[in-house]
């Protein structure tokens, strides 16, 4: 049933299970006033660099030494680049954003099954917006949420219309993903690798991100300035377009174009924690947008939520001074999910 009232789409949308999806597909001529940003959230197209990219690095030929450095380089500098022949299938990529799709085009009384209420586990969230009941406006975006227990966990809990592709592209990822924060990790002087990854990429969550057409996309955001709380994020986006990242520290604004096959990596506030402030998590935001959907599939590599996190050993040897304190890999994640967007300040919760 379409709402009929404002304020009821509020209940539609979060409770009933229609998500912005349900909203966008009733064809309203104008945006529900929840979803309004204000102006300052909103994205200005005025602060957007267009002539300029993050880093687009190419990963054929991984013995060659000029990749760890480029990899290190964008890590410092950007906190954001794309990968390209980095080894994935397209297929892979392909199949899950196929998926995503598949998931989202279920009825409401199939998706609403995995929300946060009725969910049979707490390692599977289907929702809508950022955190509804803690934010000012809400953001045009519904998404499902999986945290990776194990092949047999996912096999049982996850949606059927997803769970084989979403599994296939974390398996196939994990190449990469190592290799990476292996470069990463040598630039900080880290030998012993091994007994690192635990604490790298300890764990791991794979959102399905849907972002609807939307009948007035410059008044709101597909998702709200944020860095992410991951060590590094591993980011399949579709055709679009519509992700933005700060250049740091400037209040301009840089867009990442889709490219066929690529990957988009970006370091996450546990990354430039561990790495005493060297590596950077960068804001990034994504727009609405007013004539097409848009998925996207972020692999999120965590530490483990009983890791404590705080900068290395191996960064502090040579005297330097620890910008951050030590904290429970799981308060860190509570903290940024107890309050809507807010850019950055999530970092400050580790500060010293
Ligand atoms: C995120 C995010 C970007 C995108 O899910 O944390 O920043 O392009 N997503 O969907
Ligand atoms: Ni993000």
């Amino acid at each position: 049933m379409a709402p009929s009232f404002s304020d009821d789409y509020t209940h539609f949308a979060v409770k009933k299970g229609h998500g912005v999806k349900g909203i966008s597909e009733l064809g309203l001529k104008a945006l529900p006033k929840q979803y309004i940003q204000p102006i300052e959230e909103r994205i200005d197209l005025t602060k957007v660099l267009n002539k300029e990219s993050i880093p687009v690095i190419d990963m054929a030929n991984l013995d060659d030494p000029n990749v760890a450095d480029q990899v290190a380089d964008a890590a410092e500098k950007w906190g954001f680049f794309q990968i390209v022949n980095h080894g994935v299938p397209l297929d892979v990529l392909e199949n899950v954003k196929e998926a995503t799709r598949a998931f989202f085009q279920l009825p409401a009384e199939e998706k609403i099954k995995f929300s946060q209420e009725n969910s049979l586990t707490k390692n599977v969230r289907f929702g809508t917006s950022f955190i509804p009941k803690a934010e000012k406006a809400l953001e045009w975006k519904d998404y499902l949420s999986l945290f990776y227990v194990s092949d047999e966990e996912s096999s049982r809990f996850w949606p059927s219309a997803c769970k084989n592709e979403a599994v296939e592209f974390m398996k196939k990822s994990d190449f990469v993903i190592k290799w990476l924060l292996q470069a990463l990790m040598q630039k900080l002087n880290v030998e012993d690798m091994d007994s690192k990854r635990p604490l790298l990429m300890g764990s791991k969550r794979i959102n399905l991100n849907y972002y609807p057409t939307c009948p007035n996309p410059e008044l709101t955001v597909g998702v709200g300035r944020h860095s992410d709380v991951s060590t590094l994020t591993f980011l399949l986006q579709d055709n679009i377009g519509g992700l933005y990242v700060r250049k740091m520290e400037t209040d301009a604004w840089i867009h990442v174009p889709p490219i066929t096959g690529s990957i988009v990596i970006n370091v996450g506030d546990a990354l430039q924690i561990m790495s005493n402030g060297k590596y950077k998590s960068v804001e990034h935001r994504v727009a609405a947008n007013g004539t097409n959907n848009r998925v996207s599939v972020p692999i999120f590599v965590n530490p483990r939520p009983e890791d404590i996190i705080g900068p290395l050993p191996e960064v502090l040897k040579n005297g330097e001074k620890p910008i951050y304190k030590q904290v429970l890999y799981s308060d860190y994640v509570k903290h940024f999910f107890r309050k809507g967007h807010d850019g950055k300040e999530t970092i400050d919760f580790a500060k010293i």
